[in-house]
């Protein structure tokens, strides 16, 4: 291939720098004109991406945020696990609200959520007790424990009922000893699963795609490429909190994988963070402030889930996490959203470094234990007092609004090219960011 061919490349990585939640959805819906294809690469509908314009409200879980625009092609790659009809389910309300699904293009290679994957999970946290990870149970850890152990069910599978129903039964056989063995719990019918299944099929068949050939064909000539990450760096199986993690690669280099496109295509890389943090289940979280301070962020912010409807733990702004994500995901440009949250409070916490045992760090400690026992080391920041939410330059933050975004870039030491002011695709401030 010739060297212009290469420079044609033009993939951006869209991924959250903390915890998930951090308003991936807001911000792909918002740059996805700048695209040709918006793709999710990994997760499945443990994700939810809230996207707002207007009136028009969405809570995605499987379908790429970039629907709402007609002429960008969305994509579900390799990457991600599936389940039927959730992903029908989502297709049809997006139908009723007026956006069309047909150009849906989606991977016969990726892995299909079956029932039982959600009884397992479920049965699984339950034996857990106290030590749960405080999983979505959707399946996602289950159907991607089956996807490395190769007995996974993939979405081509769809396409020929006969060996549709050989899959399922030899999957049964293993699920459903562990279910009534191991867990107490009732089993699976192999004709019940597949009639169910085999009704999805008419439906998804039509969409599936060679997505990494239509992917690398349309980068060769010079379309735009968003990936969608879904979850957070420190919820990556590899580089996040594990155990407390989910089971996918989260992180940017997961794109490459989880969509069939070389790491060469990918130009930039931007990490999304809230202006404080959040995090939904179980696990480690240095600056979570189980106090009043940590009720009026999650008041003020509305950090509910929108995939299960849980409380989501708050905190201040963690500087180590983001130096770390930044380094993990080879971030270029930093997004930092809900920055209107903070007016409410007078002074405002960073964390730029952990104590443990009288050492500290200035990155993520590589020992798990560390990072369950750091101490957060605070820097105090003036707080502004003002609402934001109707600012649309950085020149028109309050001068402790703006203090606050150039501490965290200095902190960070990438640009902070995007900040988001306001739910709404029109309450953001660009800075800097061209795709
Ligand atoms: P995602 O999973 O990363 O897409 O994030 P979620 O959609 O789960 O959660 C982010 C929440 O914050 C959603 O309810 C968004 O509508 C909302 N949101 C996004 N950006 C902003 C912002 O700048 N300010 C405020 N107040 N809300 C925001
Ligand atoms: P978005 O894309 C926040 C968390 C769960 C749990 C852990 C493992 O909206 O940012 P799983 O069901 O994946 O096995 O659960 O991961 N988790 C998320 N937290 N946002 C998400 O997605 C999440 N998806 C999974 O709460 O702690
Ligand atoms: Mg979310």
């Amino acid at each position: 291939m010739s060297v212009k061919g290469k420079n044609l490349m033009s993939g951006v990585v869209l991924v959250g720098a903390q915890w998930g939640d951090e308003g991936k959805g807001k911000i792909t819906d918002l740059i996805t004109p700048e695209f040709d294809y918006v793709v999710r690469y990994q997760g499945g509908n443990n994700a939810g991406h809230t996207v707002i314009h207007g009136s028009t409200q969405l809570a995605l879980h499987l379908i790429p945020s970039g629907i709402m625009y007609p002429q960008v092609t969305p994509v579900i790659g390799n990457g991600c696990v599936i389940d039927p009809a959730v992903l029908l389910k989502e297709m049809d309300s997006l139908t009723v609200a007026g956006f069309s699904c047909d150009r849906l293009l989606i991977s016969g290679n990726a892995h299909l959520i079956m029932p039982w994957h959600l009884a397992l999970d479920a049965a699984s946290e339950l034996r857990l007790g106290q030590n749960e990870i405080g999983t979505t149970k959707r399946g996602i850890g289950p159907a991607y424990q089956d996807k490395a152990a190769r007995s996974g069910i993939r979405v081509q599978d769809l396409d020929d009922p006969h060996i549709f129903r050989l899959k399922v039964a030899a999957a049964l056989e293993t699920a459903n000893a562990l279910l009534t063995r191991v867990y107490d719990a009732r089993p699976f019918d192999v004709d019940a699963v597949s009639e169910q299944y085999l009704q999805y099929a008419r439906r998804i068949t039509p969409h599936i795609a060679d997505v990494s050939a239509v992917l690398n064909a349309g980068l060769r000539t010079g379309r735009r490429v968003l990936f969608e990450g879904a979850q957070g760096t420190l919820l990556d199986i590899d580089h996040g909190t594990y155990p407390f993690v989910t089971s996918s690669s989260c992180t940017a280099g997961g794109a490459s994988v989880g969509a069939g496109v070389g790491p060469t295509a990918i130009d930039k890389v931007l990490g999304i963070a809230k202006a404080y943090i959040t995090r939904v289940g179980a696990g480690p979280f240095p600056t979570e402030l189980s106090d009043a301070t940590g009720e009026q962020l999650a008041r003020v912010g509305g950090e509910v889930g929108t995939t299960t409807g849980r409380l989501r733990r708050c905190g201040w702004y963690d500087a180590v996490i983001i130096r770390y994500a930044a380094a993990v995901n080879g971030l270029t440009d930093l997004c930092i959203t809900k920055l209107d949250v903070l007016s409410a409070f007078e002074s405002i916490k960073v964390c730029v470094a952990y104590e443990y045992l009288g050492q500290q760090y200035r990155s993520v400690p590589s020992s798990q234990t560390a990072f369950h026992h750091a101490m957060p080391v605070y820097e105090e920041l003036e707080g502004w007092g003002a609402d934001i939410s109707g600012c649309r330059c950085f020149a028109e933050l309050p001068a402790a609004a703006r203090a606050y975004v150039e501490r965290l870039e200095e902190l960070a030491e990438v640009p902070v090219s995007v900040i988001a002011v306001g739910p709404d695709r029109e309450q953001t401030i660009m800075r800097g960011w061209r795709a």
